[in-house]
């Protein structure tokens, strides 16, 4: 008898996308930016050289803001202020960061938490018991793709912000 793997859980709001390309996660990043309003925490994970920051890239360029999103690895988090009158965007490099999102209170970012976007790479085990409402995207490098260009993303929101919230929008 052939064994079925069971299927993963799967949240009915989970969207799942195929990116192939920098520019493509870019893309994404500025559909994203549309979705997001200030007080909303986004969570990037993936391994290294994933596409996180590229992502960001195009979240920023979507918001609105000021500076080019780079990667932060050598500060911990980098205010990006609206050029408009939209929130500032806040980049968050928890790599360094050994306790919970919480530590950023006492880094002096000049900016309100509360009313930013703030976009985490590296938050596993530090952002969850901050926040129960957040954004968690999830890339990962596709296996066996010769190009290495090919990404799964996964999309999910958690909490009541985020349960209206149609992310198929993400993927038109
Ligand atoms: N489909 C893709 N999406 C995103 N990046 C891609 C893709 N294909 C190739 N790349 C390349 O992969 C690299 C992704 O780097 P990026 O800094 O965005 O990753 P990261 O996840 O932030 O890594 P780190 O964990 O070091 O912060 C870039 O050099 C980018 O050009
Ligand atoms: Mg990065």
């Amino acid at each position: 008898m052939a064994m079925e793997a069971p299927a993963a859980p799967h949240n009915a709001g989970d969207l799942e996308l195929t990116v192939t390309s920098p520019d493509q996660m870019r893309e994404l990043g500025r559909r994203l930016a549309k979705l997001l309003r200030a007080g909303d925490l986004l969570m990037l994970s993936g391994e290294l050289g994933a596409g996180k920051t590229t992502l960001t890239r195009g979240l920023g360029e979507g918001m609105g803001v000021r500076g080019a999103v780079t990667s932060p690895t050598f500060v911990i988090a980098r205010v990006h202020p609206s050029l408009g009158d939209g929130p500032p965007l806040v980049h968050v490099d928890a790599y360094r960061l050994s306790g919970g999102l919480d530590e950023m209170e006492d880094l002096d970012l000049d900016v309100s938490l509360p009313e930013s976007v703030i976009v985490v790479e590296w938050g596993e085990g530090k952002v969850e018991e901050l926040t129960e409402e957040r954004l968690q995207v999830v890339i990962h490098r596709a296996v066996g793709d010769t190009t290495d260009e090919v990404r799964h993303v996964t999309v999910t929101g958690l909490g009541e912000r985020w349960a209206a919230v149609d992310l198929s929008v993400l993927s038109a």
